[in-house]
């Protein structure tokens, strides 16, 4: 028996039947390729599990090749799937046609892509020096648009496929340009999805909160700096994301402590939000 279903909506490790029916499920679903981005470590490297637990082969993409070699081998010897590396620093063109070239392969084809690579500046942007900015910008902006265009348009030939971006909270705040990367990470999200409507390929978006990761303490905020309940897990933000795009949602903010937030943040007074979200450390 074979189904038909796109492989990343089989629900894999996250079917609430747990146990042997995963197993059972994801083999009668057979096997997909996911690439994700920013995959040495945090939320990449958690994508990574989650979806090898599923029986999905991964490519990992990042600068750090032992990292990467180190994590593909501990995959492809505990999970059983294929587990690829790509060395490639998304900050640069000849970084990020590497990347492309893979999307497009028709060998072991890309049915998934996650926008996941991304850093915070941890400096007001006055005293940043510009290279640091456009550093940022080509990763987490320039970067997700031109994989997301060379993704969507060979999965538009194959009639189906799924794109995943990280965007964050932090996209309906002021704090930056780091703030305003996610924002565009989101809108974009949008838009794509909207064109998309109807050919198979879903666009999703996922805004985590504070999840604890290495990205603060690269930004130099420590865990004193935030408030234990501000804290989610790379654990719940990967499975929410996940399940969203199994179930083609467009937008999803991982934990309930999250959706409250976010509801508040849009609904508040713009100064108001400003003014809180100038207290929280830079980003
Ligand atoms: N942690 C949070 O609280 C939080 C909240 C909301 C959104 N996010 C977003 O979640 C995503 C993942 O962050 P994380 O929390 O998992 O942080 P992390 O642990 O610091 O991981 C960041 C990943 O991005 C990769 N990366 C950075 N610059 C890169 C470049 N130039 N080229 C290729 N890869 C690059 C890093 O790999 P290499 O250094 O090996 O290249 C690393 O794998 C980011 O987009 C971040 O903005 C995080």
């Amino acid at each position: 028996m074979h189904l038909t279903l796109p492989f990343w909506r089989s629900g894999g490790i996250w079917s609430p039947l747990g146990g042997i029916f995963e197993g059972v499920a994801t083999t009668l679903l057979g096997v997909g390729t996911a690439l994700i981005t920013g995959a040495s470590s945090g939320l990449g490297e958690e994508y990574c599990w989650q979806l090898a637990s599923a029986r999905h082969n991964v490519v990992l993409v990042a600068r750090s090749e032992g990292k990467l070699k180190n994590l593909a081998h501990r995959i492809e010897q505990s999970m059983g799937v294929r587990a690829e590396v790509i060395v490639a620093d998304l900050a640069t063109q000849e970084g990020r046609d590497r990347v492309i070239a893979r999307l497009k392969q028709d060998e072991h084809p890309i049915g998934l892509l996650i926008n996941n690579a991304g850093f915070g500046q941890g400096i007001p942007f006055r005293e940043n020096s510009i290279e640091n900015e456009l550093e940022g910008l080509n990763v987490m902006v320039r970067a997700v648009m031109e994989l997301t265009h060379a993704a969507v348009r060979v999965m538009f030939d194959r009639g189906q496929g799924a794109v995943l971006n990280v965007s964050s909270v932090a996209s309906d705040t002021g704090m930056g340009t780091y703030s305003a990367h996610k924002a565009w990470v989101k809108a974009f999200s949008e838009g794509v999805a909207e064109e998309l409507k109807g050919t198979g390929i879903t666009v999703t978006a996922v805004m985590p909160g504070m999840v604890q990761t290495g990205f603060h303490e690269k930004t130099g905020i420590g865990p004193r700096d935030v408030p234990s309940i501000s804290w989610v897990t790379p654990e719940t933000v990967v499975s929410e994301s996940l399940a969203a795009v199994r179930r083609g949602q467009v937008l999803v903010t991982p934990s309930i402590r999250y959706k409250v937030t976010s509801f508040a943040t849009k609904h508040a007074p713009r100064w108001m939000v400003r003014a809180v979200t100038s207290r929280i450390p830079h980003m």
